[in-house]
Order: structure tokens, then sequence, then C-alpha cells
């Protein structure tokens, strides 16, 4: 059995948490900026402390390899992202990667020599926030998307990836490409209500939702607020407000787990005395039901139109990025099972509603996830918390499916 120290993952946690921290406890570390450089040179720094071999990739994505005993042997995959969401939480992907980093510590001082090598990771770009495409690094590893697509993608000012990753000088040269993975284990807040409300400290997730993310511009005409009679107008924002309440409503009408968000909104001109010419917003739907994502999207695409008509304006829906719904390994599920059975945890199994890299290695080798509960279910925001109590639970059990993972 492998025991982490408590004491220095709770010392990494909060040292890592200072990296980007914000005012009200949060993080501000959107990826490939600044402070994402600063935790990686402090995530680079700890693997070299380690002793393992380093690697960047062309996408930024760090690797750190602990041999085995059988030189040959497949690898086991552990790790998360470092990057947040803006005015983000500390625990959502930073958990994952210090559990991680903590197993090997674990590993090391024990002395323990599983068979298999272990590679620990930090995926680039996880959120998606400033580049518009989710689970980027990981999606680049796994073939779903194309090294030249990710590299030219641009964020709101229009800097690309590729300048971006320059920029702070985590433009690897190792290429970005699959290897063989015996399994990848992923650890993460729940960020939902569930565990919290059930009473339960673990979660052993059984999939991911699908999720489409969409742009719609909505165009009108401008004209000046006082004398345009209301019958004449095209508003362009009352035809988005129009759209986004539908929106809004739709997952109701289609199944008991589907979620639609607007995240994103702006209007121009934007004067307080001129009828905006035009809107433009962000959807992102999300259902375990691949069909009803799927039904989801011709939906919004039915609701704006209507929208538009009702507001004589137009409207151009653009598809930004969609990935379907996973199921883990049943038998990396058991492996979970059997520690939290073994150290009579109380744990349930849940799909989980967030989207995580986990869903991309999962198309190219054995994987599972496991959830830490999250207080009040709150994420993506500054007041997302877990008890420590509960990260150290579901670290223990990481570590030690890691290490069983490792020794098969
Ligand atoms: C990432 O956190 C997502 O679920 O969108
Ligand atoms: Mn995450
Ligand atoms: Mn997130």
């Amino acid at each position: 059995m492998v025991t982490i120290d408590e004491e220095r993952f709770r010392e990494s946690f909060e040292s890592y948490s200072r990296i980007g921290a914000t005012e009200n406890g949060g993080l501000h570390r959107l990826t490939l900026t600044e402070a994402d450089k600063r935790v990686r040179d402090a995530f680079v720094e700890d693997l070299a402390e380690l002793g393992l071999e380093v690697r960047v990739d062309r996408i930024g994505n760090i690797f750190g390899r602990r041999e085995g005993t059988d030189l040959d042997a497949d690898p086991v995959l552990i790790g998360s992202h470092l990057d947040s969401q803006p005015y983000g939480g500390r625990f959502d992907g930073q958990l994952g990667v210090l559990a991680a980093l903590e197993t090997l510590r674990a590993l090391e001082d024990e002395g323990v020599e599983p068979n298999r090598p272990i590679e620990i990771v930090n995926w680039t770009n996880e959120e998606g926030s400033r580049f518009p495409n989710a689970l980027l690094g990981s999606s680049v590893f796994s073939g779903g998307t194309e090294l030249e697509t990710a590299l030219s993608l641009t964020d709101g000012e229009g800097t690309t990836v590729r300048d971006a990753l320059s920029a702070i000088g985590y433009d690897g040269d190792h290429p970005v490409e699959p290897f063989d993975i015996h399994a990848h284990l992923e650890l993460h807040i729940e960020q939902g209500p569930y565990l919290e409300e059930h009473g339960n400290s673990l979660g052993i997730v059984e999939g991911v939702y699908g999720m489409s993310w969409l742009r719609a511009t909505i165009t009108g005409e401008s004209d000046h607020a006082g004398p345009t009679p209301m019958h004449t107008r095209s508003d362009a924002m009352a035809a988005a407000a129009d759209a986004v309440s539908e929106i809004n409503r739709l997952p109701n009408r289609l199944s008991a787990d589907a979620v639609s968000t607007v995240g994103e909104f702006s209007i121009a001109p934007g004067s307080i005395n001129v009828v905006p010419d035009t809107a433009e917003f962000t959807v992102d739907v999300r259902s375990y039901d691949d069909a009803v994502v799927a039904e989801a999207v011709e939906r919004v695409h039915e609701e704006i139109e209507h929208a538009c008509s009702r507001h004589a304006t137009s409207a151009e829906v653009e598809a930004l990025w969609n990935i379907e719904s996973t199921a883990f390994d049943p038998e990396i599920r058991d492996v979970l099972e059997g520690v939290a059975d073994d150290r009579g945890i109380a744990y349930e199994r849940m799909p989980s509603g967030a989207a995580h890299d986990a869903t991309r290695i999962n198309e190219i080798a054995p994987t599972a996830m496991l959830f830490a509960p999250s207080v009040d279910g709150r994420t993506h925001n500054e007041d997302e918390f877990t008890e420590w109590e509960d990260c150290v639970v579901t670290a223990g059990c990481y570590a030690e499916a890691v290490h069983q993972l490792a020794s098969e």
C-alpha cells in the first residue's frame, strides 16, 4: 500500500495556489499567460527534483517519466491541468496534477518500484476559456485535433496559440503523438453537488457528457433610441435576449440531464441611446446522451431563427467545438472500487457534466477518473472549495490505484 504525505501534499497545494492567486482566494491563471509560465516552471522544477526525465511537446504538454523495473512495459499515465478559468478556483485541474505529483513522491519515499513506468502530465489549455477549444493539449495528443489547427487558434486579442507558447518558452520540440499507454487515471473535483448531498467522499466516474459549443452573431440595424418607433426597429439585442431565454428553457424540454449555457455575450455599437445592430453570444449544450446534444444544437438554431424573425434581424451560427460523450474503462473502475472498499470509503458511481482531458485519452487508452466532493457544488469561480480531508482521502485512493495499475 502507498501512503501519501498529507503535509507535503498540502504545502504543494498552497504554494502552487499562490501562483496567479486572486484577492478572493481563487486563481486567475489562464493558459499560456505569464502566470501559467510560472506554475509550469514550478512543476518542471518539481519533476526534475524527483529525477524524472521531462519532455515538453509542441503544444506545450509537459510530461515527466519515472521508469519501472520492466523497461518494455507500457506506462501508466497520470495528471491533469494547471490552467484555470478567469477568476476561477484553486482545485479544478490543479488538485489532479498535485495528487499525481504526490503519488510519485510517495512511491519514491517508500522505495516502491512497480514494473511499469509512470508518466505524469500537465495538459495545455484544458479550460478553453482563452482559446476556444477546450482539452486542447490532450486533443492534439490523442489525434482528435490537428497540431496546425491548434497552433493557429486565436484568443480574443488575436494572439495565436503558437505565439503564446513561444512567448512563455513552452513551445517544446517533442512531437505531439500518442504512445502506448497501459492505463490513464485522472483525479478531479466533482464540480457538482451530488457527492456532498449523498454524504460520499469519493466519486468513481463512469463517463463524461457530450457537449457542443456554438457562437451566434445576430445582425440588425442601429438607430436612434428616441425617434425610432418600436415596430420599425431591427434590434439585435432584443433578438438575442429573446433567443437566450429560449435557449435557457430548452434543457427542460429535452432530458433530465441536459444543460445549456450562454457564457459570453457582447453587443455593438454599445451606446445608451443607440439601438444595437450586432449581438454576439456563445452557447454550451451538454448531456450524457449524444442524441440529446444533437437535438439541443438543432433547437438552438431554430430558436435563434425564430427570435430573429420576431425582431426583423438575421443570424449566423457557427459550430465552435464538439465532443462526444465517453464511457470509462470498467476494469480501471473496478480497481478504484476495490481500493475504496479496502479503505472503507463511501463512494458513488457517477457521470461527469464537466469536460476532462481524460475523455480524449479514453479514445486511445483505457482510462478512468475519480472525484473529490465540491462544497455546495460550486466551481469555475473563486468560491470553489473542497474540504482538505476529502482531498487527502481521494488522493490516497488515487495513489494506491496508480500503484496497483503500475504493478499489473
Ligand atoms: C471545462 O472545465 C468544461 O467542462 O468546460
Ligand atoms: Mn478541470
Ligand atoms: Mn474547468
